[in-house]
């Protein structure tokens, strides 16, 4: 069945059109949109949680929530931190503007490809932007010295990293961003952006946060809403000394925090052994998806520690014209990366999910690049997986 996309919602922002504005263009059929875009834990919260919360609906949305310390002080309860090393806010891409504000004060050196409000940010307040090209041809993996070469020769005085990266998935070992923050002790600022970290099974403790809130000049940022798979509830931290964490609490806006997030971080004490569940399910689905995608002759797929798979089309097959092709025919709605630094539409970004939803993601992509790639290349040789982590 086919659907019509109107391309120019794709165009708008450098960022994806949401799941909701998506589903109302797409009328009837958007309940039926699967979403390899956004990358969400399918797997949590469970349906038990999700039926508490629903009940609890109405005063949920009813009555304020209590103030910011008091949620964040829960949180801290839950994952072990020190409250006052932490500051809670409205997703963490609000703690990014207020970063870039606080503490950003001429310039900023950042890898790419990387989420975007990492280079956007900066740049709308004028910042000077160094960025650091990712190769392909190593598999866009970082490497930590040439990088810290790149920002003593930038003079770049804020310096961030993201680990695992968006959107290949890239990961460093913790003695290596040990390693990092030590070397650049001397900078305004380092941010280790760990949003995608509990994704991680390379390695049983990969987190830097606790060794954050004991440096001067360091900041380790956490998304909530990837990990607990609740985005539209707009959540996540930093891990900082008491200095600088107590410094982003007074700056927040007052009552930032809502009532959903609330009863979600209230929820979180009881719920600690599904949540680990939820992520070695992921971590199993992660594995399966990569090798059903590997065995597509027209894909390179990169090894990725993070929810979503980074995979390179075959010269010839567009990315777009697939992205509007598997949302048009097959309701399945991906991260085509043409419009992020560092990449180029023959790029995707794949959110892993479940069995299932990846069937359809396959059958599709199939539909679309068979006949290309048969057209294009009879000699050409077939893509490896690259930067595999065993
Ligand atoms: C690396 C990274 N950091 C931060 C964010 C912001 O997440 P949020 O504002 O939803 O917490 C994202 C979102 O995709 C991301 O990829």
């Amino acid at each position: 069945m086919r659907h019509r996309v109107d391309a120019g919602m794709f165009q708008q922002t450098a960022h994806s059109p949401s799941y909701f504005e998506l589903s109302r263009r797409m009328g009837d059929h958007g309940g039926q949109l699967i979403d390899f875009c956004i990358p969400c834990n399918p797997y949590f919260p469970t349906p038990d949680m999700f039926d508490f919360l629903a009940r609890n609906l109405e005063s949920v949305l009813k009555f304020y929530p209590s103030d910011a310390d008091t949620i964040s002080g829960q949180l801290a309860r839950v994952l072990g931190l020190n409250p006052a090393t932490i500051a809670m806010s409205n997703g963490s891409t609000e703690l990014i503007t207020w970063m870039d504000h606080l503490w950003v004060r001429d310039s900023i050196a950042i890898p790419i490809p990387t989420f975007g409000r990492w280079t956007d940010q900066p740049m709308e307040t004028g910042k000077r932007v160094d960025m650091f090209p990712l190769q392909e041809d190593s598999g866009f993996a970082l490497d930590i010295d040439a990088y810290i070469r790149f920002i003593r020769a930038r003079g770049s005085r804020t310096a961030v990293l993201c680990n695992p990266n968006n959107p290949d998935g890239g990961y460093l070992p913790r003695r290596e961003i040990l390693r990092f923050m030590d070397a650049l002790s001397d900078l305004d600022l380092v941010v280790i952006d760990e949003s995608f970290i509990d994704f991680v099974e390379a390695e049983r403790n990969p987190s830097v946060a606790a060794d954050a809130a004991i440096r001067p000049n360091v900041v380790v940022l956490k998304s909530l809403g990837k990990n607990f798979g609740l985005h539209g509830i707009r959540f996540g931290y930093l891990v900082a000394n008491p200095g600088l964490a107590g410094k982003m609490r007074r700056t927040l806006p007052k009552w930032n925090l809502n009532s959903l997030a609330e009863s979600v971080v209230f929820m979180l004490a009881q719920h600690g052994e599904e949540y680990g569940e939820s992520l070695r399910l992921l971590a199993r689905d992660r594995y399966n998806m990569g090798m059903q995608l590997a065995q597509l002759p027209e894909l390179t797929v990169f090894a990725s520690q993070a929810n979503f798979l980074l995979v390179k089309l075959a010269p010839g097959i567009d990315g777009t014209e697939l992205r509007d092709h598997l949302i048009s025919r097959h309701q399945v709605f991906i991260r085509e990366c043409g419009n992020k630094l560092g990449m180029s539409n023959q790029f995707l970004r794949l959110v892993v999910r479940p069995e299932a939803d990846v069937a359809r993601l396959i059958d599709g992509i199939r539909e679309f690049v068979q006949p290309r790639w048969e057209q294009e290349s009879s000699a050409q040789v077939r893509p490896l997986v690259v930067r595999r982590i065993s």
